[in-house]
């Protein structure tokens, strides 16, 4: 089953051609981030508007490189929610409106199921059941888990911002680019000294926070202002093995308290390989753990919205 894949939720224009949920014959994203980097952040209405430019040749460029015409397409999937409001309707006009046209189903993806199948996408073998998937974005932080397709239970979520949000934010103060995570963790490995330590959020449950976390850099960096890059990288690395630390400690928790075969790591923060380093290391020898097989898959991208389309809904 081929299936065309659009998302476009936030800042990325993106569309894709998957096959059977894990098979890429396409996959093709237009970024709006170089805009987003002259405001630091995504500006709602621009995003939109960017989106608007873009989607159709995106999708045809998809299809092209596919090498697929609309008759070998036997769906279309669209990201449906969560996003921004402007952004998700211009995925999902477009994709309302050609499987109309052209008389196909249309499948509404959840973003969020789009990243946790990300680990799905040009696999050599198919993940095992019981999974338990960490997912890290700009707009969400999410503990799922999963004992089959179309059974996704969320044990924990963020109780205030995401944890990409909070690498974003801390970029900002740090004077960094956008988006902050890359920036934090390059600038994070030339740190020489470790000595600086940012307190870790102790919460019940498998649940996450970060708002202290962001607070705390703020007032040290007001007591402390910022007077060579050796500093600036002593931050980058003490904020980042704290917000790593207050993302793996629910998740060891849950491997403590349920049956679990394979432990994924998705979205946009899983392509930090301080944080991969820091679970592979954490997780027993008896799991098997799975990164998205690219780091395209990492971050915002359609061919995730398929692989779900197609394991979460046309399957199931
Ligand atoms: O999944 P994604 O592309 O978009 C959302 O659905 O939100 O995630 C984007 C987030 C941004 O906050 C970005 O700073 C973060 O992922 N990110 C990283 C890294 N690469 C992207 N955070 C830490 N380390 C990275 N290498
Ligand atoms: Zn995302």
């Amino acid at each position: 089953m081929k299936i065309l894949a659009i998302e476009s939720s936030c800042d990325e224009t993106a569309a894709a051609v998957v096959e059977n949920g894990q098979v890429v014959l396409s996959n093709v994203i237009a970024s709006s981030a170089a805009k987003h980097a002259e405001t630091k952040g995504v500006v709602p209405e621009v995003a939109a508007r960017e989106h608007m430019k873009v989607i159709l040749p995106t999708v045809e460029l998809a299809l092209s490189q596919a090498a697929c015409d609309w008759s070998a397409i036997d769906a279309i999937a669209v990201t449906w929610e969560p996003g921004l409001l402007g952004s998700l309707l211009v995925g999902r006009a477009t994709a309302q409106a050609l499987a109309y046209a052209l008389d196909k189903p249309l499948i509404r993806v959840n973003h969020i199921h789009g990243h946790v199948y990300s680990t799905w996408l040009e696999q050599d073998d198919e993940p095992q059941f019981p999974i338990l998937t960490l997912t890290v974005s700009g707009g969400h932080n999410l503990l799922v888990y999963q004992r089959g397709h179309g059974d996704m239970e969320i044990l924990g979520s963020t109780r205030d911002d995401s944890a990409g949000e909070a690498f974003d934010k801390v970029a900002r103060i740090l004077d960094l680019g956008y988006p902050g995570g890359p920036a934090i963790e390059t600038l994070a490995r030339t740190a020489v000294r470790h000595d600086l330590r940012f307190p870790r959020a102790h919460l019940e449950g498998f649940d996450f926070s970060f708002s202290g976390l962001k607070t705390s850099v703020l007032y040290h960096v007001k007591a402390h202002p910022i007077e060579d890059d050796a500093e600036r990288a002593e931050i980058a690395w003490a904020f980042q093995e704290a917000a790593i630390d207050a993302l793996l400690t629910p998740l060891f928790a849950v491997l403590e308290d349920r049956d679990v075969r394979e432990v994924h790591l998705t979205g946009g923060v899983s392509a930090n390989l301080r944080f991969r380093e820091k679970l592979s290391e954490g997780v027993g020898p008896g799991l098997r753990l799975r990164f998205p097989a690219r780091m395209i898959y990492c971050t915002d991208n359609a061919a995730m919205i398929g692989a779900a389309g197609y394991f979460d809904k046309a399957r199931s």
